[in-house]
C-alpha cells in the first residue's frame, strides 16, 4: 500500500530562534537554511518578517537563496504583518504565509482580549488577505492544546474556506498528552465538513518532554505536516526535534503510514552546524545526535553489536551523517579547494577580500592543527564573518601568563570603534583573568549567565568552542568563538557576546502582543 507524504516543515530559524539567546544573522540563517534544504526539509519557517528590519532581511535573503524548499514567514492575523511577511518572500520560488491567532479561553480573554466571534472575524480576515498575497497560506490557531474542540473545529471550518491549505494544531505551552492530542487531530479532521481541503499540521512544545511523542500520535491519526526543529531547539524546553521525527518514521515504517522527502545523512552536520550557530551544545545522550547516541559502554552491548550489530543498534550512525566528520582539507590544500568545499557547504562570501581573510585563517589554524574538518570551517567561517562585521569591540592581542602556584595575569589590546585600547588584569585562572581585562576595557554593565567549552572535533589539537551567555537588562545573548586555544576562544565569545549586546534592535516577539 503506497505510503501518504509527511511534510516536514523545520522551524529552527523562527521558533528556535524564539529561544533566549538563539538570535542569528541574516548570514547564519542562509547558512542553516542551505544545509535544510540539502536534506530536504519541505518548508522553512525562516522568521518572523515584521519583527525588525533584520527579521525582514532574513526572511528576504533566505527566500532568494534557497530553491528547493518552501520559505515561509510568520505573521499574527495583522494586515501589516501578512504584508511585510509577503514582500520578504517575494523571490521565493514557493513561499508560504504563515498566519496565526490564539484560540483558547485564556488566550481570547487575558491576552487578545477579544470575544471568540471577533477572534473567528480576524482569522478569515487574515488568510483572505494572505490568500490576495500568495497561493500557500497555513493557518494556525496559537494555543490549541488549551482551547475548546467546537471553538476550534468552527475557527478552522471558516479558515479552510477563506483560502488555508494547512491548518496547523499548535500545543503552544506543551501541555498535551499523546492520547489525547492525537486525538484531538482525529475529530478535528473528522468532523469539520472540509477538512479533505487542507493538510493537518501539528507544532509541539517540549515542555513535558512529550512534544515528539506528542507530534506522532498525531502523524497516526492523520496529521501530514510535522513542525520540529534541529535539537529540538526552541523557546523554554524546546520544540518537538526534527531528527527524532525522521528517524522514528524511518525506523518504524511497520507503525507509520508516511514518508518523508528527507535526506538523513545531513542531519548530524545540520545539529552541529545550529549548536555551532546558537551556541546551544547538544546533551551527548539527545537521541541520534547526541555524541553517545551510537555509542555502546558495557562490555555485553558492545560484544553483541561486534557479532552482530543489528542486537543493539536499530538505525546506522552513518546512516544520519555521523562519518560525515571525515578530514576535508590539510595543511596543503590550496585557495580553490578551500573555496569549493566552502561552496559545497552552502557558504558564500560577500567579497574577495572576505575570502582571502577566511584563507589565511585556515592557513594559520592547519598549521597548528593538520586536519580540517567541515566543523572546523564552519567555526572559521563565523570568525571571520564577526571579524570583518562593523562591530564595536576587536580583539587585537591576548597575553596569558599561567604558571602552577601562582596568579593567572592577561594582558590584552581590544580595538573599542577602531581606537585600540590595553588592559591587564588577574584571575582565579587565565579565562577569568582575560575576562576581567576585556571588562576593565568594555566596562559593559552586563552578568555573565553562562560559559561552556567544548571540542569542535576529537583529539587534543581540537579547537575549543566557548559560548558565553550575558545578560543586560532582561535581554540574553550569546557568543561564540572557536581556537585551538580555549583562553583566546573564550575572549572572541566573550567580545563576539558584547558586539550581539551593542546591536542591541529591538524586535517584535510574535506571541507578546495583543493583536
Ligand atoms: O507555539 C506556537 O503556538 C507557535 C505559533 C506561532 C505557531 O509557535
Ligand atoms: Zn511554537
Amino acid at each position: 500500500m503506497s505510503k501518504d507524504h509527511l511534510v516536514i516543515f523545520d522551524t529552527t530559524l523562527r521558533d528556535g530562534e524564539q529561544s533566549p539567546g538563539a538570535s542569528m544573522t541574516k548570514d547564519e540563517k542562509v547558512r542553516i537554511a542551505k544545509h535544510l534544504e540539502k536534506m530536504k526539509v519541505d518548508v522553512i519557517e525562516a522568521g518572523f518578517a515584521i519583527a525588525s528590519v533584520g527579521d525582514f532581511e532574513a526572511v528576504k535573503a533566505v527566500a532568494d537563496s534557497v530553491k528547493d524548499s518552501t520559505i515561509c514567514s510568520l505573521s499574527r492575523a495583522l494586515d501589516a504583518d501578512i504584508e511585510r511577511a509577503a514582500e520578504a518572500l517575494r523571490g521565493a520560488n514557493s513561499g508560504r504565509i504563515h498566519t496565526f491567532i490564539a484560540t483558547s479561553p485564556i488566550h481570547m480573554q487575558y491576552k487578545l482580549q477579544m470575544q471568540p466571534e471577533q477572534v473567528i472575524e480576524q482569522a478569515v480576515r487574515a488568510v483572505k488577505k494572505a490568500r490576495n498575497l500568495i497561493a500557500d497560506v497555513e493557518f494556525s490557531c496559537e494555543d490549541a492544546g488549551r482551547s475548546e474542540i467546537d471553538f476550534l473545529c468552527r475557527i478552522i471550518e471558516a479558515a479552510i474556506d477563506a483560502g488555508a491549505r494547512t491548518i496547523n494544531i499548535p500545543d503552544t505551552v506543551g501541555y498535551a498528552i499523546p492520547e489525547q492530542y492525537g486525538s484531538m487531530i482525529h475529530q478535528l479532521i473528522t468532523r469539520i465538513p472540509n477538512a479533505d481541503k487542507a493538510i493537518f499540521s501539528v507544532h509541539c512544545h517540549n515542555d513535558l518532554g512529550l512534544a515528539v511523542a506528542n507530534s506522532l500520535a498525531a502523524v497516526q491519526m492523520g496529521a501530514r505536516q510535522v513542525e520540529c526543529t534541529i535539537n529540538g531547539l526552541g523557546e523554554r524546553a524546546g520544540n518537538a526535534s526534527l531528527e527524532e521525527i525522521v528517524m522514528a518514521i524511518r525506523t518504524r515504517p511497520d507503525i507509520f503510514n508516511v514518508n518523508t522527502r528527507i535526506d538523513p545523512a545531513h542531519i548530524v552536520p545540520t545539529s552541529r552546524l545550529v549548536s555551532t550557530i546558537t551556541g546551544f551544545a547538544v546533551q551527548p545522550n539527545k537521541a541520534i545526535v547526541g555524541k553517545n547516541a551510537f555509542a555502546h559502554e558495557s562490555g555485553i552491548h558492545q560484544d553483541g553489536v561486534l557479532k552482530h550489530r543489528e542486537t543493539y543498534e536499530i538505525m546506522k550512525a552513518e546512516d544520519v551523517g555521523w562519518n560525515a566528520n571525515a578530514i576535508v582539507l590539510g595543511k596543503h590544500s590550496g585557495r580553490n579547494a578551500f573555496r569549493s568545499r566552502l561552496v559545497e557547504l552552502g557558504i558564500n562570501f560577500e567579497s574577495e577580500a572576505e575570502l582571502n581573510q577566511a584563507f589565511v585563517l585556515f592557513k594559520q589554524l592547519a598549521d597548528k592543527k593538520h586536519e580540517i574538518y567541515d566543523e572546523d570551517l564552519q567555526a572559521l567561517v563565523s570568525d571571520t564573518k564577526a571579524a570583518s562585521a562593523e562591530e564595536r569591540f576587536k580583539l587585537v592581542t591576548l597575553e596569558v601568563q599561567s604558571k602552577t602556584g601562582e596568579t593567572p595575569v592577561a594582558k590584552i589590546v581590544v580595538s573599542v570603534d577602531g581606537k585600540e585600547q590595553s588592559a591587564e588584569a588577574e584571575g582565579s585562572g587565565p579565562v577569568d583573568a582575560a575576562y576581567k581585562a576585556i571588562e576593565q576595557i568594555a566596562n559593559s554593565g552586563t552578568t555573565l549567565e553562562l560559559y561552556s567549552v567544548n571540542a569542535i572535533t576529537s583529539g587534543t589539537d581540537s579547537q575549543g568552542e566557548v559560548t558565553v551567555r550575558l545578560e543586560k537588562e532582561g535581554r540574553l545573548v550569546n557568543g561564540m568563538g572557536a581556537d585551538t586555544d580555549i583562553v583566546a576562544a573564550s575572549a572572541k565569545a566573550y567580545i563576539h557576546a558584547l558586539n550581539v549586546i551593542c546591536s542591541n534592535v529591538a524586535r517584535k516577539h510574535p506571541q507578546e502582543s495583543a493583536v
